[in-house]
């Protein structure tokens, strides 16, 4: 799919489908000859070649500017285009990013239907608001994108991808280099959501560790991005106990992914990344039920977001230094297995009493979050599909996510305001630290309570491992990372989403 700023007036733009928007507004009523009385349905910018058709539509009813509502005018002949689509936008007051690109998500699903191949979007019909024109392009180009992707890796006959739309032109009556670079920075965030969400979607047998190691070194070529991989023995040779006691039940390597980038002065410490590289959790000898075990592919979306997340600061040649540590391993019930009571030593020394060998997300973190934090960051966060007990908590819309320093929650707030991925802070407190003491050891990998508060205890102790004073955040994406395109319509319904690149780009990018 190809993007492109046109100057160009409504009356005649000669595109084979032509796009505009429609919003409510309450109490439009042409005081005049009272016509249209009662419509809600505003559409700005019109060009007279447009307006009677669209209006006419409006006046009936079928045309109400409502939010997700897309109405294809075939053959209309007006205004130089072949087509029309009309797509609702919901209340005007309320526009904002986010309805943008749900909106370019809508469009695209009924420009497939039809199938255009070519279209231009009225950037000018969009109702009169805050949004300045790089914020407008940026969520329009992502949200096309990003609904375009589609995995289909493994079937033999493809559908869409050869047929769906390949030029978009952004039709506004004054261009200007703003909505361009709206356009290249949505290109860039959309392309690395896609690439993260494709390594999620890989099974366990075509994603193992070394696979997406080797995916990490291959997306770096061309970019001012290093990659250095370690093996096991380098593994155990860093003293990373806890993180290698995971992979001893698989007879695949792991691999610890170290990723840098440095865009700015040597003096600018580094913003840190660490994502859960889990690319297959059986659960190990506490085994997982067999119903769903499937889905535990996922469990490296939070690496592949990480892997990602740098891809994109990259290739926007951000002024920051990044760096980025996915521990990458299978959770296996195999021979050498790590057994239910076996007692690990991580990093900084401290001993882990292994009571479930299904909670082993928080085990490889560990280490990694002690390498992290010898690297003296500015701040660390991390993204893991950790528990079960997120998506009990907060479903597939809300990423919850922990972190003691109010300061860096605002910018975690903002971050995510600005990105349009919803987050949500979760309280965390000594009382969750103190449930994970060990009984035989240091700590113990279960809380004292159980399942509950869940996300917080494993959050409690992956904080055993992060150095004192270092601002970090914890985002459990168990319940975001996949299947969540039943309220998002530019994720896929099933597959993963995704989540926390947007996010953790404009982190980035706020650290400038
Ligand atoms: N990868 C799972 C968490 C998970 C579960 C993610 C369901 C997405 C959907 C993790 O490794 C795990 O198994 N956690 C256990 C921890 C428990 C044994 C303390 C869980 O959540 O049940
Ligand atoms: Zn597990
Ligand atoms: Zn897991």
């Amino acid at each position: 799919m190809k993007f492109e700023i046109q100057k160009s007036k409504l009356d005649n733009v000669g595109a084979e489908t032509l796009v505009v928007f429609v919003s409510k507004k309450s109490e439009k009523k042409d005081k005049k000859n009272g016509k249209n009385g009662g419509r809600t349905a505003v559409i700005e910018g019109l060009s007279r070649a447009l307006t009677p058709k669209l209006e006419t539509a409006a006046d009936e009813g079928v045309l109400t500017g409502a939010n997700a509502e897309s109405v294809f005018f075939r053959d209309s002949g007006v205004a130089g285009a072949r087509h029309i689509l009309a797509v609702g936008l919901g209340d005007a007051k309320a526009l904002d990013h986010e309805v943008l690109r749900q909106a370019a998500a809508t469009a695209l699903g009924a420009l497939k239907a039809q199938k255009v191949r070519s279209v231009a979007v009225a950037l000018d019909t969009l109702p009169h608001n805050d949004l300045t024109a790089d914020v407008m392009t940026q969520a329009l180009t992502e949200g096309f994108l990003l609904a375009n992707y589609s995995f289909q890796d493994f079937k033999e006959k493809k559908s869409d991808s050869k047929e769906g739309v390949e030029r978009v032109a952004l039709i506004t009556a004054t261009k200007s280099k703003t909505y361009e670079q709206g356009v290249e920075r949505g290109m860039i965030i959309a392309e690395s959501v896609n690439f993260v969400r494709r390594l999620g979607d890989r099974p366990g047998n075509k994603m193992t560790p070394t696979m997406l190691a080797e995916e990490a070194v291959r997306v770096a070529k061309g970019t001012k991005l290093d990659v250095d991989v370690w093996d096991s023995k380098q593994i155990k040779a860093e003293k990373m106990g806890s993180f290698l006691s995971v992979s001893l039940g698989s007879s695949e390597e792991p691999r610890f992914i170290a990723m840098k980038y440095n865009g700015a002065g040597k003096s600018k410490k580094p913003i840190c990344f660490v994502g859960k590289g889990l690319t297959f959790d059986s659960g190990g000898i506490s085994i997982k039920p067999s119903a769903g075990m499937e889905e535990m592919k996922y469990d490296m979306c939070g690496g592949a977001a990480v892997i990602g997340a740098m891809l994109a600061i990259a290739r926007l040649k951000l002024k920051v230094n990044a760096i980025a540590f996915v521990p990458a391993t299978e959770n296996m019930p195999g021979p050498s297995a790590v057994k239910p009571g076996d007692i690990v030593t991580a990093r900084n020394g401290k001993t882990i009493e292994v009571n479930n060998t299904d909670a082993e997300g928080r085990l490889i973190l560990a280490d990694a979050l002690v390498w992290a934090s010898e690297q003296d960051p500015q701040w660390i966060v991390d993204a893991a599909t950790l528990t079960g007990a997120m998506g009990i908590a907060l479903g597939n819309l809300h990423t919850g996510y922990y972190c003691r320093n109010d300061k860096f929650v605002q910018k975690i707030a903002a971050a995510s305001e600005a990105s349009g991925e919803w987050t949500w802070r979760l309280p965390l407190v000594d009382f969750h630290v103190k449930d994970m003491r060990g009984t035989y050891a240091d700590l113990s990998n279960t809380g004292a309570k159980g399942r509950e508060a869940g996300s917080a205890t494993a959050t409690a102790f992956l904080e055993q491992f992060v150095g004192k004073d270092i601002p970090w955040a914890h985002f459990d994406i168990a319940g975001t990372a996949w299947h969540t395109g039943d309220r998002l319509p530019y994720c896929p319904r099933k597959g993963a989403s995704g989540v926390m690149v947007r996010t953790f780009v404009q982190l980035a990018m706020d650290a400038e």
